[in-house]
């Protein structure tokens, strides 16, 4: 072959190669430059190279964003482990319509109780899957059903029951879904000087600030256990949709952009660090959330404390990691607090990564507000419900 023809050769290869970024690096916030704007999702780290198809996104910007949050936010959580799963209490009819049944689930010595209320006599109901703030037992009166051995928080009424307007299971159960759940104190108590006391104390990760898992990976990587469980039981598996209230909304929000088998994530009014941008929030700030709640994030989101404008990442990444699945963020019209408005940015910005994956960001992502503050209700659940069945 003459030269010339051989030099044409390689100059195409090299063309059609397609260049690969940098490495993602990990700058302390003092050595970061101010951006206004959170930075663009469909364009490499090192901003080298554009993402402009599903291969990109996979290959490459999805992981240095997982990376970027993880770093910055919320800590590493360890890779999946084999749990092993202890069958416990089955009870027909537990309320009218409703069965119980009840799973120990142990993930490397720490055990997270699992209650799944479902259908009586249908096969392979979707499911929703929540943490719950003060036990299982706090959901329905029945005694039937295991009162927590984890610690109830002193912001909790641990009576059998006393929170069963936040959770209406019949209704849930009514309308053709199962309902699982498990006390979040199982995975994490939320505590500062108790929140290692469950998985964090089992599963150590040790080293940098960064590697600090708080309780917000805590109860993430305790939702993916318990997804673990659903895969054996009887519900459809391609519609489990995590469900949270603020804290949990935040929970729920890493817990789906972490696991892929999660079909779709309702975060409600999930604030700081769950939906909204951090750099240009209104509501709660860095300074406030890191100094109330020290044990949610890990050791280096504090650091930003107005200096929000320095994160080389932002919550529009986390939204965006759970393409092309679907997302839910509801929101309360009297609850500046969650900053809603922030929320709904958030989603915009995330929107353009859903076409990318082959999926209508129109179909999949929904964000509304209702009229009210923060709370989470019967007609909550029903909306969430109505979103999940596509209406
Ligand atoms: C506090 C906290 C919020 C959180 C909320 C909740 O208000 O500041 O970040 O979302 O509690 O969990 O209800």
């Amino acid at each position: 072959m003459r030269l010339e023809c051989i030099l044409a050769v390689v100059l195409l290869a090299l063309a059609c190669d397609p260049k690969k970024p940098g490495p993602v690096t990990f700058a302390p916030v003092g050595e970061l430059p101010e951006r206004a704007e959170p930075p663009a999702l469909l364009t490499s780290f090192d901003g080298a190279v554009p993402v402009t198809d599903g291969a990109g996104w996979y290959d490459f910007r999805r992981g240095e964003l997982k990376a970027l949050l993880t770093h910055y936010v919320y800590g590493a959580m360890p890779s999946p482990v084999a749990v092993e799963v202890v069958p416990q209490a089955n009870v027909p009819l537990l309320l009218p319509g409703v069965d119980y049944r009840e799973y120990a689930v142990n993930v490397e010595q720490s055990w997270l109780y699992v209650a799944v209320f479902s259908p009586s006599g249908v096969t392979r109901p979707p499911v929703l899957l929540g943490l719950n703030k003060c036990g299982n037992h706090t959901l329905v009166a029945d005694e039937r059903v295991r009162a927590t051995t984890s610690l109830v928080i002193s912001a909790c009424d641990g009576s059998r029951g006393s929170q069963s307007a936040l959770w209406p299971v019949a209704e849930v159960v009514a309308a053709g879904y199962a309902l699982a759940t498990f006390h979040e104190s199982d995975a994490a108590p939320d505590d500062p000087a108790r929140y290692r006391d469950g998985l964090i104390r089992s599963m150590q990760v040790e080293g940098s600030p960064a590697a600090r898992w708080g309780a917000l990976s805590a109860w993430a990587y305790g939702l993916s256990r318990a997804v673990d469980l659903l895969q054996a039981l009887d519900i459809d598996t391609q519609r489990i949709t995590l469900v949270g209230h603020s804290r949990r909304g935040k929970a729920a929000l890493w817990a789906a952009a972490n696991d892929e088998r999660v079909a779709a994530v309702v975060a409600h009014q999930s604030g700081r660090g769950g939906a909204p941008l951090t750099r240009d929030g209104s509501g709660e700030t860095v300074e406030l959330i890191n100094s109330a709640f020290p044990h949610w994030f890990d050791g280096v989101f504090p650091t930003f404390a107005g200096n929000e404008r320095r994160l080389p990442v932002d919550q529009h990444a986390l939204l965006a990691l759970v393409a092309p699945r679907r997302v839910l963020l509801s929101e309360g019209d009297d609850d500046a607090w969650a900053d809603p408005q922030g929320s709904k940015r958030s989603l915009e910005l995330a929107r353009p990564v859903w076409p990318l994956l082959g999926a209508e960001p129109e179909s999949k992502t929904r964000w509304q507000t209702r009229p009210g503050g923060h709370e989470i209700n019967r007609e909550d659940w029903q909306r969430f419900i109505a979103w999940e069945k596509g209406e």
